[in-house]
């Protein structure tokens, strides 16, 4: 559950603007969501950048395209929206320096075997599985009571999964084995 939500930002609105699309939310409980999701989309951008450079070996020209190719649909895709929902709530993209505290998911420890694909890959499977239920828990919150964010996760979740799928294919057969 997310109920504890996030404890650093404190650059929220005296009063939410009044959003006649929802119904039956905690208009500051649905904005700590946003926040932690949009944090965690950043994270997921930074890790996917990283490991795009650090991959090393026959196959890391490829996997750098599709680490590239993920990470832009986490960060001008899924952080977009809900930083434009967040702005239907007259709350803007937190301080960088909280955005750590604030995700949930943050990102798996990251492998030190820059050969070592299949780590790389399971660490973004992981991400991608943690993602997926941060989602499902917002989504469950707003189901059939803000049909516009319940949208924005919609669409997310679909990506995600994909996400989730590629990383998935791409292992070894001894890396299917550690999952
Ligand atoms: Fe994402
Ligand atoms: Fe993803």
């Amino acid at each position: 559950m997310l109920s504890a939500g996030p404890k650093k930002y404190s650059n929220l609105p005296e009063k939410y603007p009044e959003r006649p699309e929802i119904k039956n939310i905690d208009p500051g409980k649905l904005v700590n969501m946003l926040l932690s999701a949009f944090a965690d989309e950043i994270l997921a951008y930074y890790m996917y950048l990283i490991a795009g450079y650090a991959l090393r070996g026959h196959v890391s020209k490829e996997l750098e395209g599709v680490f590239n190719e993920i990470g832009k649909d986490e960060l001008e895709d899924h952080a977009k929206k809900l930083a434009d929902r967040l702005q239907d709530f007259d709350v803007d993209p937190p301080d960088f320096r909280d955005v750590w505290e604030l995700s949930k998911c943050k990102y798996p420890e990251l492998p030190d075997d820059a050969f070592n694909v299949d780590e790389w890959l399971l660490a973004s499977v992981n991400a991608e599985k943690c993602a997926l239920s941060h989602y499902r828990e917002i989504f469950e919150y707003v189901f059939g009571k803000d049909p516009v964010t319940e949208e924005i996760i919609e669409d997310i979740i679909k990506d995600e999964a994909e996400h989730e799928t590629i990383f998935r294919m791409l292992l070894s057969k001894e890396g299917v084995k550690k999952l």
